[in-house]
């Protein structure tokens, strides 16, 4: 078949299989162009590995560090013509590339939720990779059945305590309008904590240990978003915002046990980025559109290869440690935090309209790399050339 986009609100219901081979091709170009990561991992558990920071995480170990890797992802294969999610199609191009480079690469497709799907990662690190030296937790999702009751919990994107009301984009007609969203009720608050919070990192890390499959010196990091004060109603304020509070609990909790063995476990405070994720969030996809603007201009801009590259490469594996916060936390949004980014991002806020959208900020790059999440606008790929959808997971 023919593949094109077709975008729905904030996703796009189909993706190009060699698209997404070429994407992930970019990105491991930028892992080897840097060189090889000295002391970096060589057994990795990566839990969300299929787009986004943990895909990138993933290509940061395995091509930056010739590290075994393990991807476990919830992604959907094409049917009747339907393409498959980009994540099925990213994680088959890694898989290829990575076997080619002699590197061991697995994946189990499934709910990392629930008991079945840990039990099989334990079962395949055990039979095929040993005990893991580094485990990166980088789920987002918008639901959780939860293992023990079988309540499904979803995670909503809503301030809390009162309204709240700015300024959006329709990041696809390219409209700013003013968005009020009303507060979650608690109900929706413990809800999006069960999705997005630490119970589950730390159901993982217990089932590994539990199972002898972490290396001695073993660590963990998930990861978070704080960033500036127009998103934090919606963002570190909001519901994803005390969910990840109890991702930081659980990091400091997984932490000590870690530490018993020389290992650690934190959170990285990563980059606003163009993601499936946070297109999702309201108000955000302006501020990223404004924020990649400045941040080209000032030639700091990085997408989510860049962002895991450096984390690795500068943090986790440098030397002399990574450089925690007050908080304990690795801030990867240190140049997107920088005071002059923020202040030039701030002084264009007020004025943006639908009408200059264009001009003062970086819509088109925006809807450029959201294009790319799923396979579209590449270099080199035949878009009016026949393509095969059905590919079995590798
Ligand atoms: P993403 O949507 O690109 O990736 C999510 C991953 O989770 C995919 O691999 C998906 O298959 C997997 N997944 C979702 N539900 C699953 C389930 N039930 N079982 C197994 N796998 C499942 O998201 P993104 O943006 O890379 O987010 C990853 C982490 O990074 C999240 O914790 C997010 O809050 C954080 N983050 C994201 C930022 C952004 O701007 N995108 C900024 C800072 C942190």
């Amino acid at each position: 078949m023919i593949i094109k986009p077709k975008i729905r609100g904030f996703v796009c219901v189909t993706s190009h299989p060699d698209g997404c081979a070429a994407h992930v091709g970019q990105w491991i170009d930028h892992v080897t162009s840097q060189g090889p990561i000295a002391k970096g991992p060589k057994k990795v558990l990566v839990i969300g590995a299929s787009t986004g920071y943990g895909l990138a995480s993933r290509i940061a170990a395995a091509f930056g560090s010739g590290a075994a890797t393990v991807g476990v992802f919830y992604e959907r294969p094409s049917d009747e013509g339907r393409p498959a999610t980009p994540g099925w199609y990213n994680s088959i191009a890694f898989t290829r590339k990575a076997r080619a480079a002699g590197l061991y690469a697995s994946n189990i497709n499934g709910d990392a939720f629930s008991d079945e799907i840990k039990r099989q990662t334990l079962e395949r690190i055990k039979s095929d990779v040993g005990p893991v030296d580094l485990v990166v937790y980088s789920l987002a999702s918008p639901r959780r059945t939860h293992p023990r009751t079988g309540v499904v919990h979803k995670s909503v994107l809503k301030p809390v305590g009162a309204p709240y009301t700015n300024k959006t984009v329709d990041t696809g007609k390219g409209v700013v309008s003013v968005v009020s969203i009303e507060p979650a009720s608690e109900q929706e608050v413990s809800d999006t904590v069960a999705v997005m919070g630490g119970e589950d990192w730390e159901a993982w890390m217990s089932a590994l240990g539990d199972a002898g499959l972490l290396a001695p010196g073993a660590q963990s990091m998930a990861y978070s978003y704080i960033g500036p004060e127009v998103t934090w109603a919606i963002y570190k304020n909001g519901t994803i915002g005390l969910a990840k509070n109890d991702l930081e609990r659980a990091a400091r909790a997984i932490d000590a046990k870690l530490k018993a063995s020389g290992g650690r476990a934190f959170i990285s405070v990563n980059k606003a980025l163009v993601t499936q994720a946070s297109s999702a969030i309201p108000i955000v996809p302006l501020y990223i559109s404004l924020l990649y603007k400045v941040m080209k201009k000032a030639g700091t801009h990085e997408g989510c290869i860049e962002q895991m590259q450096r984390l690795f490469a500068t943090q986790l594996y440098a030397s002399s440690g990574p450089v925690f916060d007050e908080g304990g936390r690795v801030r990867m949004d240190d140049w997107e935090m920088r005071p002059e980014i923020q202040a030039a991002v701030a002084k264009a806020w007020p004025g943006v309209t639908t009408e200059n959208l264009a001009e003062v900020s970086d819509i088109a790059g925006y809807r450029d790399e959201f294009l790319k999440l799923f396979g579209f606008g590449l270099p080199g790929v035949a878009y009016d050339a026949e393509v095969e959808p059905h590919m079995p997971m590798l």
